[in-house]
């Protein structure tokens, strides 16, 4: 068996100073797909050089995409037009990546040739009928494993429009059924349950493709085109989150996250932590290619337990794991509900972080749609990560808090999101060390 790499993570600690986090996933993968598909150059600054961000990359190239090797996050593609796609002549492996699979079955249904797609253990375990229904009504040939899995084989077919009610709150499934709607004759609409993630629509719009927004559903007719632009992504409030929560709960830190995305369907961690009592100031707003952009100051502060809205369930969905490290640093009981999406994450999320957090000795109580946690001292000990990034680190930041040593294992996969965290954390104030077991 190979050896997987473990952070070992010293009690304690307070962080300071100006760090830049990488950029965001859910925009590194859109600008790769909506960037193949345009007409004329579009040129990348903040991309994501991780192994998620990388699989649609490898993807696209594996389709005749010309793009250039990214350089501190620059990157340059060469478009081929909406119908410029050529049959790849293997299978396109998604690695861990959900984003990657799922927006890919929206656009490669669409397309003249057959392909297959494949992930990784944990990809491969992942629900996927979550799009290969609505693209079915939409007249798609998509075929699953049994128990609707990964891979998953499609075949050419004529698209028709769709009105789609979403049953689950996912930008991934809205953003399928866009990017599948691109290639229709005729107008779709995707209606979402709760306002999430809307990085696909406003980067839409960025590449000139029309369509409406209003309220929670997205109009959008087919067969137009996109424009090669320019795009500088922000880091990600998802790997600022670790940072974030981290000096919330060590006294003394003061530190600030450069030039991170704030756009108001992410923002449920800074709005999360501020009832908490959190310490947070977003600073230097602005604007960049229709993508709210902040300075993140973060002071530590003694935080409280609250009922966390369900409406901020979506705008917080890949911050749980640091979330309920905030949780358990708090003074008092923490309550979530109507998260069971956290199940199918790259982890059983709830049950992968109860798991940590009763090594640490930390009371809770497991739903099936959340978790409710008092605030106490945080232990020490061995963590499985499950091999999922966000539990990796969030159990990295939980040391400042601890009074023994924490070890985690399995953290290979912190590279899908954040290559460099190990290294960044111990630029801050964490004393990490990586080992492997
Ligand atoms: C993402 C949407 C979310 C999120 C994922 C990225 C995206 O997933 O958890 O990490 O880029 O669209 P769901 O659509 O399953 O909620």
């Amino acid at each position: 068996m190979s050896l997987k790499q473990t952070f070992q993570v010293a009690p304690k600690g307070t962080l300071q100073g100006n760090i830049r986090v990488p950029g965001d996933k859910s925009i590194s993968h859109r600008s790769i797909i909506m960037g193949a598909i345009a007409e004329g150059t579009t040129h990348i600054e903040g991309f994501l050089e991780g192994e998620d961000s990388f699989a649609t990359l490898k993807a696209f190239r594996a389709m005749g995409v010309k793009i250039t090797e990214p350089h501190n996050g620059s990157l340059s593609i060469q478009g081929v037009g909406m119908s410029g796609l050529q049959e790849p002549t293997q299978p396109l492996d998604m690695g861990n990546s959900g984003t990657a699979m799922r927006l890919l079955c929206g656009l490669l249904a669409a397309q003249k040739f057959s392909c297959v797609l494949v992930g990784d253990e944990s990809l491969s375990s992942r629900p996927m009928k979550r799009v290969s229904e609505p693209l079915r009504t939409m007249g798609a040939k998509i075929e699953l494993e049994d128990g609707g899995m990964a891979p998953i084989r499609i075949s050419p077919s004529q698209l028709t429009a769709i009105n789609y009610d979403m049953p689950v709150a996912s930008a991934q499934v809205k953003s399928c059924l866009l990017l599948a709607a691109l290639y229709v004759d005729g107008v779709s609409t995707v209606t979402e349950p709760a306002v999430c993630r809307n990085h696909t629509e406003l980067m839409l719009q960025g590449f000139g493709y029309p369509l409406e927004i209003v309220g929670n559903k997205v109009t959008i007719r087919g067969g137009a085109s996109l424009k090669a632009c320019d795009i500088d992504i922000p880091a990600d409030i998802s790997s600022a989150a670790f940072f974030l929560v981290g000096a919330c709960i060590a006294p003394g830190s003061d530190l600030t996250l450069k030039h991170v995305g704030i756009n108001p369907t992410r923002i449920g961690v800074v709005n999360i932590l501020q009832a908490m009592g959190a310490n947070i100031e977003l600073l230097k707003q602005h604007e960049v290619g229709g993508e709210a952009v902040a300075d993140i100051r973060v002071r530590y502060a003694p935080l409280h337990g609250i009922d966390i809205p369900v409406d901020q369930v979506p705008l917080a969905i890949d911050e749980f794991p640091a979330l309920f490290i905030a949780a358990a640093c708090a003074e008092g009981i923490t309550t979530l509900s109507g998260a069971e999406e956290l199940r199918v994450k790259e982890s059983d999320r709830i049950q992968a972080m109860a798991d940590g957090l009763a090594t640490l000795g930390v009371k809770h109580e497991v739903k099936p749609d959340g978790i409710i946690i008092t605030g106490s001292a945080i232990g020490g000990g061995v963590i499985d990560s499950k091999g999922d990034h966000r539990i990796a680190m969030a159990f990295s930041i939980a040391a400042l808090a601890a009074d023994r040593e924490i070890t985690i294992l399995d953290c290979d996969n912190v590279a899908t999101s954040f290559p460099g965290f190990a290294e960044l954390a111990q630029s801050c104030g964490i004393d990490l060390r990586v080992g492997t077991s």
